[in-house]
């Protein structure tokens, strides 16, 4: 059966940030600091999915998708990130999934969604070896409550884009400014997924994922130095997270000036290099890179992409890319490559709603059109795609952007939490039933 889903992430819907011994986590600190998300919005209230799950569960089963890949919440688990865990924060995630069961959809459970437990943060976060350790334990806690009735388990979502605006940049939690020595953070949470990997499957885990944020790039020119560039940024945004997983070895580093990565010890690509029964893949855009007018800094330039039409966010939208991406992975990867799920596509749109309250967001149903034609036209040519899940189910905290950015099939009037439906949630449903694969 292809899964047809939606995708949502704990600290971007949930809100109930103090309810039943949540504990902080580094998205709580980081949005309540004065100038770090638009507006000063922060995710405390959010959708009120904490309180209001049941509801969006109904809209999912009338909606006709049949997976749901949703985040837990590490601290809701272990409020100090490790030792004691919070009955009550598992017995929500518990009544979701039987929600979720009664109406016949399968739920994809993400264990890393970006909110760590402030407490690990404070010993360093991702830079501590440790965290990868305490993922693991984690893993398991959820793992033995859930794992009876949740399939499909994914380690982390996007760790590419969690060290690089996280760690290097500092534009999202923790906001850490450290450049390319944040790269320890890639192998940290790399580890992790392992680990978690190994304690999931303990626990009766069927399917285990790792969800990559992967970007098929493209040259700006055939110049050597564009070549050059182009290479570069493809292995660090797509190799780096994609080769220890599915190879167990790091790609080249050299054009960073890094002749090893940093903080690898003896048998962690072992570790790492789990058999995976999934790759999880995020698809939002291509890139085009050239050659840095700078020779100092990096050994890559965004030449960016024209040409196409543009997302509420100015992110180009190029279909034919999810194609390229996923056609390339095949070829890059061959027999090594595990089946793949699209566990997130999707565009932010104004979504105006009209003076009837009719949200008719026809870009966004051209978008998902032909994004799953793209998905059809891969699966053609050979690739083994097992399910594709929109982002998201609702608008939602969108981390740096706040509320700005409405990425949802469900529109959520943020005042009164009202959810109405968008044209593309009816579209969509029409599309799953007149044809159950892409
Ligand atoms: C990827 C991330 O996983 C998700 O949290 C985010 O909201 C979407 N992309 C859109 O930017």
């Amino acid at each position: 059966m292809f899964l047809w889903g939606t995708a949502t992430a704990s600290y971007q819907i949930e809100g109930a940030v103090a309810d039943d011994g949540r504990g902080l986590s580094i998205w709580d600190t980081f949005a309540h600091e004065p100038g770090k998300v638009k507006d000063g919005h922060t995710g405390d209230m959010a959708c009120d999915h904490y309180h209001r799950w049941s509801e969006d569960v109904m809209l999912m089963a009338a909606l006709g998708v049949n997976s749901y890949r949703f985040s837990i919440s590490w601290p809701r688990i272990l409020p100090a990130g490790r030792g004691a865990v919070n009955q009550a924060g598992l017995d929500f995630y518990d009544r979701l999934v039987d929600g979720l069961c009664a109406q016949g959809i399968v739920p994809a459970a993400t264990l890393f969604h970006w909110d760590l437990p402030q407490a690990l943060e404070d010993e360093g976060g991702w830079l501590a070896r440790d965290t990868a350790s305490r993922l693991a334990d984690y893993a398991g806690v959820v793992a033995a409550r859930l794992a009876d009735r949740v399939p499909i388990w994914i380690t982390l979502n996007e760790p590419f884009v969690h060290m690089v605006f996280g760690y290097a940049l500092g534009t999202h939690a923790p906001g850490r400014t450290l450049f390319l020595d944040a790269l320890p953070v890639a192998h940290h949470q790399l580890l992790g997924h392992g680990l978690a990997a190994q304690a999931l499957r303990a626990h009766g885990a069927q399917r285990v994922l790792v969800t990559n944020n992967l970007t098929p790039v493209r040259p700006a020119s055939s110049s050597t130095g564009d070549l050059r560039a182009a290479d570069a940024y493809d292995t660090l945004h797509n190799r780096l997270f994609n080769d220890p997983v599915l190879l167990g070895r790091y790609p080249d580093l050299s054009a960073f000036g890094v002749d090893a990565m940093p903080a690898v010890r003896d048998g962690d690509l072992a570790v790492i290099a789990q058999p995976l029964d999934g790759l999880g893949v995020n698809y939002y855009n291509p890139t085009r890179i050239r050659a840095p007018g700078e020779p100092m800094g990096l050994p890559f330039e965004d030449a960016g992409i024209t040409g196409h039409p543009t997302t509420a966010f100015g992110w180009p939208v190029v279909p034919d890319g999810l194609r390229e991406l996923l056609t390339g992975l095949k070829a890059r990867y061959g027999d090594a490559l595990p089946p793949v799920y699209v566990t997130e596509n999707g565009c932010s749109q104004p979504d105006i709603p009209g003076p009837d309250g009719v949200i008719d967001d026809q870009d966004r149903i051209a978008f998902l059109d032909a994004h799953i034609q793209a998905v059809g036209a891969a699966m053609s040519e050979g690739v083994d795609v097992r399910g594709y899940y929109v982002w998201s189910l609702l608008d939602n905290f969108e981390w740096a952007e706040g509320y700005t950015q409405r990425f949802g099939l469900v529109h959520v009037d943020f005042p009164t939490q009202k959810r109405t439906p968008k044209a593309s949630y009816h579209w969509l449903r029409t599309r799953i039933t007149t044809s159950p694969t892409p």
